[in-house]
Parts: structure tokens; sequence; C-alpha cells
């Protein structure tokens, strides 16, 4: 079914603002799809085809990319979308364990929602937060070094109607329909809140300033001298020769 006039008349204005950031129309499929999923919270048969006729292209070109992002969702989400990391490094760190409970916990599966329509539940892969793993998120944003207990917590009070603030970045959390908004480019105002880098991210940074480290200058060959054989080189085939 397609949207109602309504919704086209408010679309319409906000699809002609996406659309005029781009030289070529169909560039702005991406935050088009993301406008669309805010409306119903996954792109619907009609977000399909509205974003098709709004950039000449078919519905088949608009489906095929809608199938290859899974942040665009198929099927009908609740206000928080969970995501558990469990790759490698979340998995090993206690990401599976997390993903398990959590599953028995809300009664779903992967890629389900909650009877009660509030959250859905998805393992999701890494999303380069390894240094707080293992890591779960919320309509994308941070909940960090996540225990199952912390998990099972957070999950309980979000379906209570008290969602607490991510670990990093904002104070506060958005629905699931809110976040799309922001991803079709349309702030809400949150996006400069919190921290920029956890104290993890920076633990690096901390050493080579202790170590008076630097990344060489760009152009230079990182030699011998500086305590790095490149493997390119006569000595660093010697080393690997050696090892
Ligand atoms: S493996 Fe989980 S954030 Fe990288």
């Amino acid at each position: 079914m397609a949207f109602s006039d309504d919704v086209r008349t408010r679309l319409d204005v906000e699809a002609k603002e996406i659309i005029g950031r781009y030289p070529h129309k169909r560039s702005a499929l991406l935050p088009l799809l993301h406008l669309v999923q805010a409306e119903d919270g996954y792109v619907t048969p009609a977000g399909i085809e509205y974003c098709a006729e709004q950039l000449n292209l078919t519905t088949a070109e608009v489906a095929a990319v809608v199938t290859f992002y899974t942040m665009y969702k198929r099927r009908p989400v609740g206000d928080y979308h969970v995501g558990v990391c469990t790759n490698t490094l979340c998995a090993v760190m206690g990401g599976d364990q997390i993903f398990a409970e959590l599953k028995e916990h809300l009664g779903v599966g992967n890629d389900e929602m909650t009877e009660d329509g509030v959250l859905t539940l998805e393992h999701i892969e890494c999303n380069a937060a390894c240094d707080f793993a293992p890591v779960m998120t919320v309509n994308w944003e941070f909940f960090d070094n996540q225990t199952p207990q912390a998990a099972k917590d957070l999950v309980d009070r979000l379906r209570a109607g008290d969602p607490p603030a991510p670990t990093r970045g904002p104070s506060r959390l958005c629905t699931w329909k809110q976040a799309s908004r922001v991803l079709a480019g349309f702030p809400d105002g949150l996006a400069g809140e919190g921290v920029a880098a956890g104290p993890a991210s920076l633990v690096g940074l901390e050493l080579a300033k202790e170590h008076g480290w630097a990344a060489p200058k760009a152009g230079s060959k990182a030699g011998p001298e500086a305590g790095a054989a490149d493997p390119g080189t006569d000595a660093g085939k010697d080393a690997g020769a050696d090892s």
C-alpha cells in the first residue's frame, strides 16, 4: 500500500531537501531510505516505491540496495534496536554469551521483536569499538564493557520505559525511528554530546607520548634505525629468514 497523501506531502518536503544535497539524484538513495525507514520503523514496499519514484529508479534497484545493507530493515523493528556484537573480539570477551542469554531472557531469536513491540534483538558485526569489548548498541549508541547481567538489566529498563543513557555519546537514547531520521541527515542536536574517544581508545596515544614515538613523515620509509624492518627491503627479508 502506498503512503497516504498526508504522509507523502510531508515526505516530499524532506525528500527534496535530501536530493538537493547531491549532484546526481540517485546518490540520495541511502539517506532517502533512512527517511522512509523513519516513517514506519522499517522499509516497507511503500517506502521502496516512494524512493524509486523520487529518484527515477526501478523498485528492483531500490530493493537491491535495501537488502544489501543490514541497517535497513524489511520487518517491523521495536522502539529500540538492541545490537550485540558477536564479531571475533567481542565474542571471545563474552559477546556470544550475552547474545545467548538475551535470547533466552527475551524469548526471541536473532532479528526478532519482543511481543510487546518494545525492542528488536540482533547480533551485529564489529562496531569499531573493540577496545570496549564486549559492546552492545541501542539504536546504534554504545553500551561498553557489557556482561550478561548488565545486558539483561539494560533490556529490562528499556521494556520498563526507563531507557538508560549510553556509555559514550549522547546523554539519552532516542527511538529507532528518531535515529533513522538522524541518519537521513536531520540532526537531533545530540551528535556533539559526550566524549569523542574513551580512555581505552587513547591508551596507544598515551604510550606514544610517554616513549616519544611518532608516526613517520608522509613519504618517508621506516628503516631499521626506527626499529621496524621493512619486509620489502633486504634487511626485512633477512629478518624474516632468521625467524
Ligand atoms: S569485535 Fe565487537 S566492536 Fe569490534
